[in-house]
């Protein structure tokens, strides 16, 4: 097993590859990516993760490099390579390289990056105790559906909460309401229905969320898709963020906030057994 890398049209050990000082990725962040995890060397929810790839270019004009077919065998290749039981598989395409100017040519190519990596493990309290979350204000873009490299607010955000001792940091406008969390979008349970907020351009629609919406109706689960403020989020019965890399993590506490009795519910019990076993 060796962690691996893809870089343009070559598979090398991870710890060799490198990319050029000029890549726009690099200089402005100017990039997309996605991240897929493989389970039992199967990459879940492969068409979806590169549906939003190719949407997320369309979004900023950038013409990918190879096919989507062709990248699909690139990372069945790579999972093969790397030989990891479960493999974070993370695909970044950059703009490509060109001297520093922030407008770019017509010629310019893409640069496509994977890395096959094992799955982190996560301890089990996570899943079992729960976790707490901080709120902080809502500072990015009017584009955070688009899956971009341009990533400075979320790892802001993220370190702010992980030094005061939280799981995630949650983003909340000046106005009350709640978004996503810097890498996970995030459910209220009350009276058993879901809520989360809508998939417009000021969250990621994650891939998760979206099986889990599929997966309500078909378990016949309410749930419904609109902003819901801060106040509504404390007096939810269950909470519970959700990624790829995790599934689903249910969320005891929001700043000194207890939600529900402070234990992971059986709405997100229900929720997290909607998963295939990893
Ligand atoms: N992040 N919202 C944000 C801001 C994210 O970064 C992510 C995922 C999600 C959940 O999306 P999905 O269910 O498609 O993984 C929501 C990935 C895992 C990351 O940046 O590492």
């Amino acid at each position: 097993m060796l962690e691996t890398a893809y870089l343009n049209n070559t598979f090398i050990p991870l710890t060799e590859a490198s990319v050029p000082i000029n890549d726009r990725g690099l200089l402005f962040a100017d990039g997309i990516y996605e991240v897929i995890i493989s389970r039992k060397g199967k990459p879940f929810l492969l068409d979806e993760h590169l549906a939003r790839l190719q949407k997320s270019a369309d979004a900023i004009s950038l013409k990918l490099p190879v096919s989507v077919a062709e990248i699909t065998e690139i990372i069945e290749t790579g999972i093969n390579k790397a030989g990891f039981s479960e493999s974070m598989v993370y695909i970044q395409i950059t703009r490509g390289t060109e001297p520093r100017r922030h407008n770019y040519s017509n010629e310019i190519r893409a640069n496509l990056i994977m890395t096959f990596r094992p799955q982190p493990e996560y301890a089990p309290e996570l899943f079992s105790q729960g976790v707490a979350i901080l709120s902080v204000p809502e500072i990015r873009w009017s584009r955070c559906d688009i899956k971009s490299t341009a990533l400075l607010p979320n790892v802001m955000m993220k370190q702010k909460a992980v030094d005061q001792g939280y799981h995630e940091a949650l983003f909340v406008t000046s106005e009350g309401i709640i978004r996503e969390c810097t890498t996970a979008n995030i459910f209220c349970i009350k009276n058993e229905t879901l809520i989360t907020p809508p998939a417009d351009q000021h969250i990621l629609n994650g891939i998760t969320r979206s099986f889990i919406l599929r997966q309500a109706t078909s378990h016949n689960l309410e749930h419904i898709e609109r902003d819901c403020s801060f106040n509504e989020l404390c007096q939810a019965d269950e909470v519970f963020i959700t990624s790829s890399t995790v599934d689903l993590i249910p969320v005891v506490k929001v700043d000194d906030i207890t939600i529900g009795n402070g234990r992971p519910g059986p709405v997100s019990q229900a929720v997290k057994n909607f998963f295939p076993t990893r």
